[in-house]
């Protein structure tokens, strides 16, 4: 691969929007600056400058959201409060395209029209709100849907970890097509983040979490983006699910030990704590089903899963054990002040490592074994797996003390082999997605897809890795025309589910 700044290339980015931004000149706080930097600025570019070469065979759209604030908090500023904004890095021809937009939720528009923030983020009390109504399990927080991103019968989905709406966005140019209603059915309550698609069937498993009984709901939409299924789930009282998992016939949710305080919760206040004497529960409910089946296994919080699949009389659950869900032993780097609340945003805090819980339908018990020593997490898979036996997991190794992707890591979870690469000094990188091949029968036959903040050459690059040989580093090196801040979570979406993709020559230009 030539050593050539990409840069030099000539690229027209057209800009295509901006946002008002209250926030200080030289703003110091650590997750608004550096590679938390936000943007105000909506950009679009085609044909951008390339190091290496981008195969003919990926195609298709790179789709990342992030937590991309515009106004102070209302006191404490926490990284999952942020504005959604979502980055686009489409593949096509060989070639590669660029936009990113705000999602202009309700509560981003509100903050626009008033100037500031209104609504009290995860590390403030509610009671600082300055507006009565909000959403959020929590309540009196706002809807930023700036946590994961889907795309559901060919429409990209922002949603919020709190609950929230899911916002729509045409995956291709990222404009705004409105919220998800399900014809009328979608819920009060709204959705957590991380439903999900399942490829072969067009469906989406979600579920929602709240304060009051019976402190979930699991449901299921259809390919025509129809609530088909919804049912309570009884839990002991209010928990902080994030995440779920699900086989070829059963979906697989969480009680988790780490919950707010009951006490502090009855005196209004919102104190997740780990309680080491609790069982981590998982609950296994036939996927249009309502009677859950709870098996118990051994104290954890388990922010993701990486897949499921069912084997003989067992369901094989694949996911990342934190050996310390309060982050006690962890540290910040950053300005002390903030030392007990970001101490929990980074992975060696809480010591996440890939781990295995097999749960047995016929005995009733769980055998749990952990697959890596390595801190790792933000797993994927080739999205033709999920649901089934599969063999590879691409993760993020984090920054110690921050919440920053610093490499990325091939878990072989049949041998246990570790390929590694790492980003560089002042490079992390993003939520990392598998893109198969076009045609490609073979799991590891795609392409990894990540986007850096790169703090020592001032710039971002979307990295093309081949899926097989991860510790070769990039084989394409895409140039983005600004440093994009750091975010959570994304998705790859395969041109062909994508209504559009070959309707024109400008792959931007569909709207
Ligand atoms: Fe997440």
């Amino acid at each position: 691969m030539p050593d050539r700044d990409p840069r030099e290339s000539s690229v027209d980015v057209e800009i295509i929007g901006r946002v008002l931004s209250t926030l200080p000149d030289g703003d110091d706080h650590p997750y608004r600056s550096g590679p938390w930097r936000p943007q105000t600025v909506e950009r679009a570019a085609v044909d951008l400058p390339v190091v290496g070469e981008i195969p003919a065979d990926l195609d298709g759209v790179y789709l990342r959201n992030t937590e991309n604030p515009v106004h102070p908090a209302i006191s404490d500023y926490h990284p999952f409060d942020g504005d959604a904004m979502v980055h686009l890095v489409g593949f096509r021809d060989g070639k590669a395209f660029y936009r990113n937009r705000f999602v202009r939720t309700d509560g981003f528009r509100a903050e626009q029209e008033a100037g500031r923030a209104l609504w009290a983020g995860v590390a403030e009390r509610p009671e600082v709100a300055l507006r009565p109504d909000g959403w959020g399990a929590r309540g009196r927080m706002k809807d930023a849907s700036s946590t994961d991103i889907v795309v559901h019968a060919g429409v990209a989905l922002t949603s919020f970890y709190q609950c929230g709406e899911l916002y729509r966005l045409d995956p291709l140019t990222l404009d705004d097509l409105g919220k998800s209603t399900w014809h009328g059915d979608f819920p009060a309550r709204g959705v957590s983040a991380h439903p999900k698609v399942i490829p072969d069937t067009g469906e989406m498993l979600f579920f929602s979490y709240g304060k009051d009984e019976p402190y979930l709901h699991y449901g299921v939409i259809d390919a025509d983006d129809r609530l088909v299924h919804h049912t309570p789930v009884e839990l002991p009282g209010p928990r902080l699910p994030h995440d779920m998992a699900y086989t070829e016939n059963y979906a697989i949710l969480n009680d988790c030990p780490l919950f707010w305080d009951p006490q502090a919760l009855a005196a209004g206040r919102h104190v997740a704590r780990f309680h080491p004497d609790l069982p981590l529960r998982l609950g296994v409910v036939p996927r249009r089903g309502t009677r859950v089946r709870w098996f118990e296994a051994a104290p954890t919080y388990v922010l993701h899963w990486v897949n499921a699949y069912e084997e003989g009389d067992e369901i094989v659950l694949d996911g990342f054990f934190q050996g310390d869900p309060e982050a006690r032993g962890g540290t910040f780097p950053g300005d002390r002040r903030y030392a007990r609340v970001f101490r929990m945003l980074s992975l060696d805090g809480m010591q996440t490592r890939l781990h295995r819980w097999r749960l047995n339908l016929a005995t009733g018990t769980v055998r749990e074994e952990r697959l890596s020593e390595s801190i790792t997490e933000f797993g994927m898979i080739n999205p033709g797996c999920a649901g089934r036996s599969y063999r590879y997991a691409y993760a993020s190794t984090g920054a110690p003390g921050w919440f920053l992707f610093d490499g990325l890591v091939r878990h072989d979870v049949r041998t246990g082999a570790e390929d590694r690469y790492r980003y560089g000094p002042g490079v992390f990188g993003s939520e990392t997605a598998v893109a198969p091949r076009v045609g490609a029968s073979d799991e590891d036959d795609g392409y990894l897809i990540t986007m850096t903040t790169d703090m020592t050459a001032d710039r971002s690059e979307c990295l093309v890795f081949d899926a097989a040989r991860v510790g070769d580093g990039p084989i394409a090196r895409v140039a983005l025309p600004e440093r994009v801040s750091s975010g959570t979570h994304s998705t790859w979406a395969a041109g062909a589910t994508l209504p559009g993709w070959r309707a024109t020559d400008d792959p931007l230009g569909a709207s």
